[in-house]
């Protein structure tokens, strides 16, 4: 608020500055120097001559009339009866007004008579070689001239100029990447000026491009037949060559992009070359190309024991690159039991996975592999063919009588197949006797023959295999109830024919004289045996 106040009483103050001094603000001095000063127009500005008792420092406003908020002080110090100020980087053919007061440091101004009659002052035309080629910031075009020329400069590519850090006369343009490989043009423009618009063209040669702000593109699917670049358009004979390197490899050689991988981490760089002549390379782009794959599991082929395994692979966004690479590796196994897994080299191939059990089912498949990259492993529902029963433990037989056996057994695995069963055959010579039980290993034969040597078979069996037969030899006992029956015969006939003998005896003594001729008549036969 106190600003304004100020501001206000200072306008007035330069207004009422012919007819004597005024002063600023509450604070007032006791003895004011008598302090007076004449403006001349130079070139680029004014020259202010103080003349003044007091020494000291001294404030000199200057302002465009038109524009009071552009009012500048310049403070100057005064140690002599006369001094003269320069006063430069004003605006050509432009009113000022000014003003001069003393300061005396603590926040109260004398403002100095003029000693001309107008209330404003005009700076002088400008010329061509007023504004030279400036250099303040590398890769802009800067202008320098002693004339303030910041809020006159406009350039063909509309970018606004940016005042110079280090060296408030020089004003710069950033060329666009349009403006290199061609003209820069910045028009000067003081509308109150005879000569009211100066021109500066300035050849904006390929050195001007700055690597950074090279539009690369990633590359996102092979193979990569060129990193597009978006060059400055009005360059003509620009190439770029890119070579990448393998970031977890340094030791590999720097590669062509024609021949990149899937699945690695890569750092490109391009030379850009004019007429083959490198001039710059541009900033390191990485990558890694993420390939897709799909694989495709052909219908298995199966055996009893084995499964091969046949695919088709292909790659939307890498193509043969991925496909044919022999970098692509496949694991093949199948789940459950089988542990082992099968390495295939082939894409296009397959892998046979043997060692499995028949009549089970597994799930097989591959994973395809690329380096550090493993796929989605791609499975298929196989079912091995009916394979040979498993064998038989060795049967254990039991007599039961003496013609009559028990046969029994333990699978030893399983059937592999539909329909299991147990088959049993007893053998002697020509003569075979099968039975077959579905359920278990129990067989029982009947009515055999004594004492008779068997050869026994037994084995598992399914609908199309019958397993590995188990041989054993059975021999049955002789037939002991017969013996006994001719045993007892035997003792019955000796003891008939002892008692018919003793009964014959003593018949023949009861009878002996009834009997005298009989023995008479027998006599003659003992008698005549042994005269034959
Ligand atoms: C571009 O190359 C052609 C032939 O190689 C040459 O005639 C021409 O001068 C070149 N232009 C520039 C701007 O270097
Ligand atoms: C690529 O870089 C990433 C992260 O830096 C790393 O995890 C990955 O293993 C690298 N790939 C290869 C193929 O080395
Ligand atoms: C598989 O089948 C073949 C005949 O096709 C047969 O010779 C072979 O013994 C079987 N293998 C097994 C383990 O069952």
């Amino acid at each position: 608020m106190a600003g304004v106040i100020t501001y206000f009483i200072l306008l007035l103050c330069t207004g009422i500055m012919g007819s004597g001094y005024c002063q600023n603000g509450p604070a007032t001095t006791k003895t004011p120097p008598s302090c007076s000063y004449a403006v001349s127009t130079i070139k680029f500005g004014f020259k202010i001559d103080i003349t003044s008792a007091t020494t000291g420092n001294y404030d000199i406003n200057i302002n465009e009339e038109a524009h009071p908020e552009t009012k500048v002080i310049h403070s100057v110090v005064h140690s002599n009866q006369t001094s003269s100020h320069k006063i430069k980087h004003l605006k050509p053919c432009t009113e000022y007004k000014h003003a001069v007061a003393f300061n005396d440091g603590a926040g109260n101004r004398t403002f100095c008579s003029y000693t001309g009659n107008k209330t404003s002052e005009l700076t002088t035309q400008m010329e061509m070689k007023d504004i030279e080629d400036g250099s303040c910031i590398p890769g802009y075009v800067c202008y320098r001239s002693d004339w303030n020329i910041g809020s006159s400069m406009s350039a063909s590519n509309n970018v606004a100029a940016e005042p110079c850090r280090t060296n408030s006369t020089e004003f710069c343009i950033k060329p666009g990447i349009n403006d290199i490989c061609t003209n820069l043009i910045t028009t000067f423009t003081f509308t109150k000026c005879m000569d009211s618009s100066f021109i500066k063209i300035k050849s904006i040669p390929v050195d001007y491009l700055n690597v950074s702000e090279l539009k690369q593109d990633i590359p996102t699917e092979l193979p990569v037949d060129k990193i597009r670049t978006t060059f400055p358009q009005n360059c003509r004979n620009l190439t770029i060559v890119y070579t990448c390197l393998d970031i977890d490899e340094f030791s590999k050689p720097i590669k062509p992009l024609t021949e990149l991988e899937p699945f690695t981490n890569y750092s490109c760089m391009g030379q850009i070359k004019e007429n083959d002549v490198t001039i710059k390379n541009t900033t390191a782009i990485k990558f890694n190309i993420d390939c897709d794959l799909t694989t495709t599991i052909t219908t298995p082929s199966v055996t009893n024991t084995s499964v091969k395994l046949s695919w088709t692979t292909t790659s939307q966004k890498c193509k043969d690159v991925l496909t044919k690479s022999t970098k692509l590796s496949f694991l093949c196994s199948c789940v459950p039991h089988h542990s082992k897994h099968k390495h295939s080299k082939s894409s296009r191939g397959g892998c046979l996975i043997d060692e499995l059990e028949p009549y089970t089912n597994y799930e097989c498949g591959v994973e395809p592999r690329y380096k550090k990259k493993v796929f989605v492993k791609i499975t298929s529902p196989v079912e091995t063919l009916v394979g040979k029963p498993a064998d038989i433990s060795k049967p254990s037989v039991t007599l039961l009588g003496n013609n009559e056996i028990k046969v029994t057994c333990t699978l030893l695995g399983r059937f592999y197949g539909p329909g299991g069963y147990y088959i049993a055959r007893l053998r002697y010579g020509d003569i075979v006797m099968t039975q077959k039980n579905t359920k278990e290993c129990l067989f029982t034969f009947k009515d055999l023959s004594y004492s008779t040597t068997y050869i026994l078979e037994v084995a598992a069996g399914n609908k199309k295999f019958e397993g590995n037969l188990k041989h054993e030899v059975v021999t049955t006992r002789y037939n002991d109830i017969a013996v006994i029956v001719v045993i007892i015969c035997l003792i019955v006939l000796v003891v008939v024919a002892v008692v018919s003998m003793a009964y014959v005896l003593r018949r023949r003594r009861s009878q002996n004289d009834v009997n005298k001729d009989v023995m008479l008549e027998l006599n003659p036969i003992y008698e005549n045996v042994p005269r034959s």
